[in-house]
């Protein structure tokens, strides 16, 4: 598996964590910044990962602001992205199993580190169930 991850300053420190949990899993990672706790805008973080996940040059992505929330609205604007801001790991199994998500948001100043990598390993290793949740997802790409 291919993972993009990006953040802004308020979620740098949690990306670099996330990076190397998944570069220990031996998960390729492509990181689109930022790289550093310079304060630069969410919105073109969540987009360029959501756009990699969009063009397919990614299988999944990871966003990560001081709350998750602006990124998240930022990656959930790309069409095909379907992210969701998880705090605890039942929301993380949950969301890949129902909602197939292919963003996951975090948010650095809110959520516990442990509790973050916690959620990132359910996310990753949960797989969608199909059945009566793709008719939904289907519903969420119609026009
Ligand atoms: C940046 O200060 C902060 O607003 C951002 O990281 C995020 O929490 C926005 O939703």
């Amino acid at each position: 598996m291919k993972i993009a991850i990006a953040s802004d300053h308020g979620g740098f420190e949690l990306k670099e964590n996330v990076k190397k949990y998944l570069e220990g899993r031996d998960i390729e990672v492509v990181d689109l910044g930022t790289y550093s706790e310079e304060s630069v805008d969410y919105p073109a973080y969540g987009k360029a990962c959501g756009q990699a996940v969009a063009n397919g040059e990614v299988d999944r992505g990871i966003v990560c602001c001081g709350t998750g929330i602006g990124i998240s609205i930022a990656a959930n604007k790309v069409k095909g992205v379907r992210c969701a801001l998880c705090t605890d790991v039942t929301m993380a199994r949950l969301t890949r199993q129902h909602n197939d998500s292919n963003v996951l948001a975090l948010g650095g100043r809110t959520t516990g580190l442990q509790t973050a990598l916690d959620i990132v390993a359910a996310w990753v290793d949960t797989e969608f169930e199909g059945g009566r949740h793709q008719r939904r997802l289907d519903m969420l790409d119609a026009e």
